[in-house]
């Protein structure tokens, strides 16, 4: 899908397939260099962070595993309460493992906070957390986040694996809905 044909549901695109796959490589190489010597298990968050899993995991070059969990934040309406339930838990077992959670986005930062929190009970060597977008400005908690794609201003985005309503997901970059989609 092109933005062409996301007709008039676009407002714009905020980042291009283009750019996201530079900064994508570059965060690879900083998680190349920083992990050199060890062997990484990749922890995506479904469903939003598939796309970044993917193409963030093909840029690395240390041996990894890959894992999922998906979780549901409860609170009410669209805005996340950071209470927090497991739908779909890891298969593979923390302990002593270097854990590097695969986000797509972080809001609020309360859905993040919880799970790192989770994962680092587990016993591993290390938790850090690698996400494509930041909305700095929408944070209620401070979350340490060792990669960041880009910082972007507090707006409703989708595509690279974000959606409205479940659509948009695969659409290959990043752009903001107009208005009328969400009864703007
Ligand atoms: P918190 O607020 O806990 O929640 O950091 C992060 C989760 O909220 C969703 N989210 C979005 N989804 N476009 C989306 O499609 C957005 O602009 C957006 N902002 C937050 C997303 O599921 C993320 O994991
Ligand atoms: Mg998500």
């Amino acid at each position: 899908m092109d933005v062409q044909d996301m007709g008039q549901d676009l407002e714009k695109v905020l980042l291009s397939k283009e750019q996201i796959d530079t900064r994508l490589t570059e965060m690879a190489a900083e998680i190349d260099a920083d992990y050199a010597g060890r062997e990484l298990l990749l922890v995506g968050v479904l469903r939003g962070a598939v796309m970044v899993m993917a193409d963030l995991s093909r840029k690395i070059h240390l041996p990894i595993q890959m894992d999922w969990m998906a979780v549901s934040s409860y609170g009410s309406g669209t805005k996340s309460s950071g209470v927090v339930r497991i739908l779909k838990d890891l298969d593979t077992d923390l302990h002593g493992r270097d854990v590097l959670i695969v986000e797509d986005i972080i809001d609020s930062g309360l859905t993040l906070s919880w799970l790192l929190a989770n994962l680092r009970s587990r016993g591993p060597a290390s938790v850090e957390i690698a996400t494509l977008l930041r909305k700095p400005e929408a944070a209620k908690v401070a979350v340490d986040v060792r990669y960041v794609g880009f910082d972007i201003a507090p707006e409703f985005v989708v595509g690279y694996g974000l959606d409205y309503a479940e659509r948009y997901r695969h659409l290959p970059f990043v752009g903001t809905l107009a208005p009328h989609v969400y009864g703007g």
